[in-house]
């Protein structure tokens, strides 16, 4: 049985609930059983398809404070010699529910990430871009609805005063930035907004730097000033804008849930605008 329409996909079958968190020298993540809290779930984590079964029996204070029953469910599996040092592709089964998918499942768990093409994406290919979005909303377990709609995605290509990157591996997009008239920045005051999305494998490398140096000499252009809005406990995402140079302003609420958000903004030196340039960069990531 898979997750009724609506529910949420980290939801499982019998109302199993887990997450695949990370992936590298261990594999982390949880998974419980919300009706029978008690229960300890075997997870087998599968390593290109070779099976390791374990318990998601571990305690960790953060899953308790997160509701997760007693917190004793956490499960880690150390990466098989055979795979260590070598990309390779991780799920993870519950093997008491065999139909079900973890979210965050299925990774790929990369030691170097090597050339990374940094391009700016045509309006010929939106198609290419949803699907990408697609598919982080679905990782995420938010449901692929939760992706901007198709026609939205359209029109930010085909308007010259904004900007869509994408960082490209292997021929796959593997993240993005879009710079544009958008929530925080106000409308009038010289400033754009600027949103920014790794997929899970390539975070950690340093390859946000370089897409979001990239986009602010595009940005250099169009606008004197990128903004944008971060979660408090967004650590990562906070110490990168810190070391760009953003600027901390305040809190700033979601237009529609009010959630607050720590308010950053950068200057941007005066450019020539770049709309007109086949933007494309390469960067080597180790
Ligand atoms: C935020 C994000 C764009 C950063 O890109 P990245 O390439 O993964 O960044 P890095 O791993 O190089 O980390 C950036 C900095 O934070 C530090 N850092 C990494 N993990 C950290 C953590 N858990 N806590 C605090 N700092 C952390 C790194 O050391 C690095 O600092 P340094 O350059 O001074 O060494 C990327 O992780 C991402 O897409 N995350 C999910 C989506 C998201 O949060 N988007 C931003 C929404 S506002």
């Amino acid at each position: 049985m898979h997750a009724r329409p609506g529910e949420p996909e980290g939801l499982l079958q019998g109302g199993a609930e887990g997450y695949l968190e990370g992936v590298g020298e261990m594999v982390t993540g949880w998974a419980w059983l919300p009706a029978h809290p008690g229960r300890r779930l075997r997870v087998t984590v599968l390593f290109d398809g070779h099976p390791v079964t374990t318990a998601a029996d571990r305690h960790r204070d953060d899953l308790k404070a997160a509701g997760k029953g007693d917190g004793r469910c956490g499960f880690a599996v150390v990466v098989p010699d055979a795979f260590a040092g070598r990309e390779h592709k991780v799920d993870v089964r519950l093997p008491d529910f065999p139909d079900l998918r973890l979210r965050g499942a299925p990774r790929t768990a990369i030691p170097s990430l090597g050339l990374v093409i940094l391009r700016r994406v045509p309006p010929g290919e939106a198609i290419r871009l949803h699907a990408f979005l697609a598919g982080l909303a679905g990782l995420h377990g938010a449901g692929k609805a939760a992706a901007p709609d198709m026609a939205a995605v359209e029109a930010w290509l085909a308007a010259p005063d904004r900007c869509w990157l994408t960082a490209e591996r292997d021929g796959a997009i593997v993240g993005h930035c879009r710079v544009g008239p958008d929530w925080p920045a106000e409308p009038g005051e010289g400033a754009l907004a600027l949103g920014i999305e790794l997929h899970p494998d390539v975070q950690g490398f340093g390859l946000g730097r370089h897409l979001m140096q990239a986009a602010h000499r595009w940005a250099a252009g169009w606008c004197v000033r990128v903004e944008l809005a971060v979660l408090p406990h967004n650590d990562r995402a906070r110490r990168l804008y810190r070391t760009l140079g953003y600027a901390d302003l305040g809190t700033v609420r979601l237009p529609v849930t009010g959630e607050p958000h720590r308010h950053m903004a950068i200057a941007l030196p005066a450019m020539v605008p770049a709309a007109r340039w086949p933007f494309v960069g390469c960067v080597l990531v180790v």
